[in-house]
């Protein structure tokens, strides 16, 4: 008799974003030909760059031929693309080798199983508030138990506030995998040199391990913060870092992302090199390799060309986050990131929860942003707004909330 993983049964509703799509669909029913302004999920909205749409154009020629043709590729990605990766990291004086860089279809899916590599005892820690697939793929795996007043026994938590500035320093007690997203994703707050080197300094202490989500580090300005983790001494022996085109290259819909995996990286028990291993063991396995299309365009973007056009476009909705940050300041909100991340989180009045908040906005001022409960516990209290839609619309999304919002 076939039975399913009960750990799904321990998971919170619906996926989050699957959940606000579900509100927005059901009052949109209700209130036919409302035209709604989408400031939830942070998905790119400007079309890709030239020089992208000719890298992969290429990309599609060279299918056309039987000559230039290519089928299965390398399971880890194209040569070419994983060295442009390796020169990307030199700008930034990191060494890494093109074994170190695996390519993927993005760092969704590479954040949710990494995990799968670590054993089942493994301690993790998360953040709260959290992107919910480092915690939603630990539950998953049964490496939690139960869900208890809004947290899993077994996970620990750190929890970022305001006293932090939302980058919490490492537990107190002994974990074994640390989940860190800088520029962070909710609450748009960035780690600092000194902040990540904490961390490091605590996984060598511990053996443990970090998983660095760096997504958003494109959008940092702020020249003293660190882009990547191995901007850190000693960060390669304790750090996997997992990054994306999505975010900064406009691929969230063409897909393509990548984890370094340092040859460095210690792990209890095993010998150097070994978690590579292990992480090419299960990405040949169980995924056959990036689009080679989604490749060509990321080696594009990859380009000088490429990333001076990329800047364009995160200059574009960074413009976007200073205008949402603006507006609710002006409206008297406590706001925070929105500078060197495309998120701005925003503290409501504590007579709402964020739901019901979100809820309202959606009413009053036709706008959708995502409720701060949705990435846990201690996001209650705030909502998040994405800089990545059309100028336009956030202009008008702005305006309708100084006009019709009541808080
Ligand atoms: C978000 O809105 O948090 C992101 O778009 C989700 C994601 O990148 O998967």
């Amino acid at each position: 008799m076939a039975t399913i993983n009960k750990n799904y049964n321990k998971l919170q509703g619906s996926y989050l974003f699957l959940e606000i799509a579900k509100r927005t669909k059901d009052f949109l029913e209700k209130n036919k030909g409302v035209e709604l302004m989408r400031l939830g999920i942070g998905d790119t909205t400007e079309p890709l760059s030239k020089a992208v749409i000719s890298g992969l154009s290429a990309g599609v020629k060279k299918l056309r031929k039987k000559k230039t043709y290519t089928g299965y590729g390398h399971p880890q990605g194209k040569i070419e693309l994983r060295n442009a990766l390796v020169d990307f990291y030199k700008k930034r004086k990191i060494d890494l080798r093109p074994e170190e860089i695996f390519v993927s279809d993005g760092a969704k899916s590479d954040s949710a199983n990494i995990q799968s590599i670590f054993g089942q005892d493994n301690i993790a820690a998360i953040m709260d508030p959290v992107y919910p697939v480092y915690l939603d793929s630990n539950v998953i795996a049964g490496r939690t138990g139960e869900l208890k007043n809004g947290r899993y026994e077994g996970l620990v938590y750190m929890e970022g506030n305001e006293e932090n500035d939302f980058m919490p320093p490492p537990p107190e007690v002994k974990v074994d995998l640390i989940y860190i997203c800088s520029p962070n994703n909710p609450t748009g707050s960035v780690a600092t040199k000194n902040e990540l080197a904490a961390f490091v300094d605590y996984a060598l202490n511990r053996k443990a391990v970090i998983i660095f989500d760096a997504a958003y580090a494109e959008y940092i300005k702020d020249e003293s913060l660190p882009k990547s983790i191995y901007e850190i001494e000693g960060a390669k022996k304790c750090a996997i870092e997992i990054n994306s085109f999505s975010k900064w290259a406009g691929f969230t819909g063409v897909r393509l992302g990548w984890t370094v995996v340092p040859e460095d990286l210690v792990v209890e028990g095993v010998e150097p090199g070994k978690v590579i291993s292990l992480w090419a063991r299960r990405q040949s396995t169980m995924f056959n390799g990036a689009s080679n299309i989604a490749q060509d365009g990321a080696l594009a973007a990859l380009s000088t060309k490429g990333q001076k056009e990329s800047q364009k476009l995160i200059a574009y909705y960074m413009g976007n986050a200073t205008l949402i940050k603006q507006t609710f300041s002006n409206l008297g909100f406590k706001v925070f990131g929105g500078e060197n991340a495309p998120y701005v989180w925003v503290r409501i009045p504590p007579s709402l929860t964020s739901w019901e908040f979100f809820d309202k906005l959606l009413r009053e001022a036709h706008v959708v942003v995502t409720p701060g409960s949705g990435f846990g516990l201690k996001g209650e209290g705030y909502i998040r707004l994405s800089a990545f839609g059309d100028k336009k619309n956030v202009k008008r999304a702005m305006k309708s909330i100084e006009k019709n919002f009541k808080p």
